[in-house]
């Protein structure tokens, strides 16, 4: 089984979590990257049974429009039963690095009005601690350097991804070489810095399900289980 086979079998296994437990009609949240991307497509075989969808992205928008799936803004929407999502890195206590594709600000604010959020991940993606991935953070362009020297400051190297801008007009800084002890704590920390828009650790709202594909199946993990 190589690594698509495994993104694809837990997209399946999303679809059919998504299938058992909404309510007919429901509209649901849909991540970003490639993983949200074969999740979008297995969408499309229950596009019947979900009401419309709200995207962390401009990319997912097209590829929900370009199966059928009616897109709302976030704005028109007061509840979403669940969020499903991809993950750079997550822990076995369910929080994560996001924002590898760059979309992590607005990952961030549909997931705040889920009910549910499940991750769908590869098993390459659980980790011990952590910070092996370096940390995207969504600033302000005028912050750059401000920002980076605090980042610096906090014991990482700030780099800026090249040739990137976000759906809303920013840049992101990827923070190499952190060793994450405390998700919860940095992630207040970074957000505090002034000309931050979000960043990548979804630790204050981790995922509440993790499902995980290996090649001996696609394992469930909850969160504080
Ligand atoms: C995008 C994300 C993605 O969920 C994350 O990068 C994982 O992507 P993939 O499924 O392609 O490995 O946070 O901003």
């Amino acid at each position: 089984m190589n690594q698509d086979d495994l993104k694809r079998a837990v997209a399946r296994a999303a679809r059919d979590h998504v299938a058992a437990t909404i309510p007919a009609g429901a509209v649901i949240g849909v991540g970003t990257g490639s993983t949200a991307n074969f999740f979008i497509d297995e969408l499309a075989t229950i596009r019947e049974r979900i009401g419309a969808a709200v995207a962390s992205s401009e990319a997912t928008r097209k590829r929900l429009e370009s199966h059928g799936i009616r897109v709302l803004d976030l704005n028109e929407v007061t509840e979403l039963p669940v969020y499903v999502d991809g993950a750079d890195e997550i822990d076995a206590g369910l929080a994560m690095i996001k924002g590898g594709g760059g979309a992590l600000t607005r990952e961030k604010i549909v997931a705040a009005v889920a009910s549910t959020f499940v991750c769908v991940c590869d098993q390459s993606k659980l980790v011990d601690t952590l910070g092996k991935f370096p940390l995207p953070v969504e600033v302000i362009p005028m912050a750059r350097a401000q920002v980076a020297r605090q980042l610096a400051a906090l014991g990482g190297q700030p780099r800026l991804r090249d040739n990137f801008i976000t759906d809303n007009g920013n840049i992101i800084v990827d923070v190499h070489g952190l060793h994450i002890d405390d998700p919860v704590a940095l992630e207040e920390r970074i957000n505090q810095m002034v000309g931050v828009v979000t960043n990548g650790l979804f630790a204050r709202r981790g995922a509440d399900l993790l499902l995980l594909a290996t090649p001996d199946g696609v394992k469930i993990l909850r969160r504080g289980a």
